[in-house]
């Protein structure tokens, strides 16, 4: 069953270059309503379990060092046609291919540290809200 959440995340990149306000405002501008947000940060094995399914790709280690090194912004996201809508608007995952206007193509530094997380269906919104929060944390 479709669903109008999808789940985001900031990577430890744009945490750490001070872009946090920056893309929250290109989300909310970009018709997404907030309905739950927290600073964390994920541990080795957080960033292993959330990437399980690039596990067998060459760059998998690079990923979780990545991601578990500094705090993220999580964040899951409502609006119609959720996770749709915000791959385009965070754009392509090698920034050098992002179209004009995405969150990619103005905070990302490369393929690797891309600025953004956005779900790829309902499902794994769906799986990885529930990852980083729980129901009474979800507005
Ligand atoms: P995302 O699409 O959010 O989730 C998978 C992540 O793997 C991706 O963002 C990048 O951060 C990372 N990734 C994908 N392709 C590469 C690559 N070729 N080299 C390094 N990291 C990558």
């Amino acid at each position: 069953m479709a669903t109008n959440r999808t789940f985001t995340m900031i990577k430890p990149d744009a945490v750490e270059a001070g872009h946090i306000g920056g893309i929250i405002n290109m989300i909310t501008e970009g018709g997404f309503k907030i309905v739950a947000m927290k600073l964390t940060q994920l541990t080795v094995r957080d960033a292993q379990k959330f990437y399980e399914v690039h596990k067998e790709r060459p760059f998998y280690g690079e990923l979780v060092e990545f991601m578990s090194r500094g705090p993220i912004v999580a964040a899951i996201l409502e609006k119609e046609n959720a996770v749709e809508d915000f791959r385009k608007l965070i754009g392509a995952t090698n920034p050098a291919e992002a179209a004009e206007g995405t969150i990619r193509k103005k905070y990302a530094k490369s393929i690797g540290e891309n600025a953004v997380h956005g779900s790829d269906s309902d499902e794994n919104a769906a799986i990885e809200s529930a990852f980083h929060f729980a129901g009474r944390e979800q507005f």
